[in-house]
């Protein structure tokens, strides 16, 4: 390949060391994509003729088609993915193939192919998202009177529902999608043109291949062009934010499926057993989404630290963006597969869930509030409440198992209405506020949400 400058053959070992095609072979469709556009636009441009382009892209769909069927070995004869396609093309086609590199470098090709194939992925992490979104809405909506605790220092604080638990992941994977659509919008430019660093003195048009390619515009720096990595790390950094979202949701799971809490049950499919303990049924999904989430962190700082000190344009540092990138995007997708179904199909277990909310004073603040309600400065309130919860707690009962004459040595404000104001549903119906966990809220969020997903899916 290098044919000309050098004399004697690349050691064997330096062909091993360079080659990325172990890797980078997944770019074929979009590096044939890139080279069907380029031939196309040098044709037009009167650089090379139209027998020679008709003849290039008859050739590469021929290559195309053999990857597809995977008759081809990527094997390390051939440095890149790259060089495969130019190589099996002249091959096919003869000098024809020779003229496809023509105002071109594989500098500005890689990183055409990169865009294509992340514009690719993100589209289809968007998609597997939606749908989590969706069953997570429908999670909401089955279980907006489900009452259970909600925790702080997970310590059993206020009554809230399952729904409203169920609404939060809801509104974080909204800001996920958000995140995913603003890092397609802002790198979807064509590095095309840019050669290897400076374009080149062919009459080329950029405008025209990045329409072909279907970008909004052509990157508007050759330099930059080249050696832009922003949107892989970008990219890895919303997969971080969303693994890291799926990793707190997993560790509720497994918390929830614990004796200890046992509000869920997930389905035999969904869960795994112990080579030696015959009761066990392990959270392992929720485990290892929990585990992934790390590796996926791991790219992200393996990207920043690979680009961190490269001078312009391109270094070959940057084929090492490849492997990461494509390790948190695979991951990502195989964990946005196996987490939907794996909600769809669990038990919620209502009864313990209210159970648990039943005890552990849940309604101590609503107790405070009533006295505040009846003219008490709050921080009175509170302390009588406290008060009243360590009394019970001595006698080893519930505030809503206190008569009411035991109300009323407390304070005198202490009335019957009381036993409906810590009633557990009533605590949380009251909560009624814009984003709270009493019904109507709820479902103005699952509407919310319901509306994006709709403006989505058009
Ligand atoms: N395999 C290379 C990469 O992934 C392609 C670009 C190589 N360019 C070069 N001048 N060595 O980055």
């Amino acid at each position: 390949m290098w044919a000309g400058r050098f004399a004697a053959e690349t050691d064997s070992l330096v062909n091993d060391f360079n080659s990325s095609i172990a890797f980078d072979s997944r770019l074929y469709p979009y590096d044939i994509q890139g080279s069907i556009a380029h031939s196309q636009m040098l044709s037009e441009q009167g650089i090379i003729s139209e027998t020679d382009k008709t003849a290039i892209h008859q050739g590469l769909n021929k290559v195309l088609a053999e990857m597809n069927d995977g008759k081809v070995a990527f094997t390390s004869q051939y440095e890149d993915i790259h060089m495969c396609i130019e190589q099996l093309l002249t091959e096919e086609i003869g000098d024809a193939g020779k003229r496809l590199h023509t105002g071109r470098s594989r500098n500005d090709q890689v990183a055409l192919d990169m865009r294509l194939y992340v514009r690719d992925e993100i589209k289809s992490i968007y998609s597997r998202l939606l749908h989590f979104l969706e069953v997570i809405l429908s999670c909401a909506q089955e279980h907006i009177e489900t009452i259970m605790p909600g925790y702080t220092h997970l310590q059993r604080a206020q009554p809230i529902t399952f729904a409203h638990v169920m609404m939060a992941y809801a509104n974080m994977f909204k800001r996920d999608l958000i995140r995913l659509e603003n890092t397609y919008e802002l790198m979807n430019e064509c590095p095309l043109g840019s050669g290897a660093l400076a374009t080149t003195t062919y009459p080329i048009d950029r405008e025209r291949t990045a329409a072909l390619l279907d970008f909004r515009k052509p990157c508007d720096n050759s330099l930059d062009g080249v050696s832009d990595r922003d949107y892989c790390i970008e990219l890895a950094s919303d997969l971080s934010i969303l693994m890291m979202h799926c990793s707190r949701l997993s560790e509720e799971v497994i918390a929830w499926c614990s004796w200890e809490f046992k509000f869920i049950e997930l389905s035999d499919a969904y869960a795994t057993g112990s080579s030696i303990m015959p009761q066990k049924k392990n959270p392992d999904i929720c485990e290892l989404v929990r585990g992934k989430t790390g590796r996926v962190y791991g790219d992200l700082q393996s990207l920043l630290v690979t680009l961190k000190g490269l001078p312009l344009a391109y270094n070959k540092d940057m084929q090492e963006d490849k492997e990461a990138l494509f390790d948190a995007i695979d991951t990502v997708k195989m964990c946005l597969d196996v987490l939907p179904p794996m909600f769809e199909t669990m038990s919620v277990y209502k009864e313990n869930m209210l159970h648990a909310a039943q005890n552990g004073f849940l309604n101590a603040t609503d107790c405070a509030d009533y006295l505040t309600k009846k003219g008490l400065p709050f921080r009175d309130a509170y302390k009588i409440s406290g008060t009243m919860v360590a009394w019970c707690i001595e006698q080893k009962k519930t505030l809503n198992e206190m008569t009411i004459e035991e109300f009323k040595n407390f304070h005198s404000l202490f009335d019957t209405d009381i036993y409906q104001a810590i009633d557990l549903s009533n605590c949380v119906e009251s909560r009624k506020v814009y984003g709270g966990p009493g019904k109507e809220s709820v479902q103005k969020q699952i509407e919310q949400i319901r509306k994006f997903l709709e403006s989505r899916n058009e």
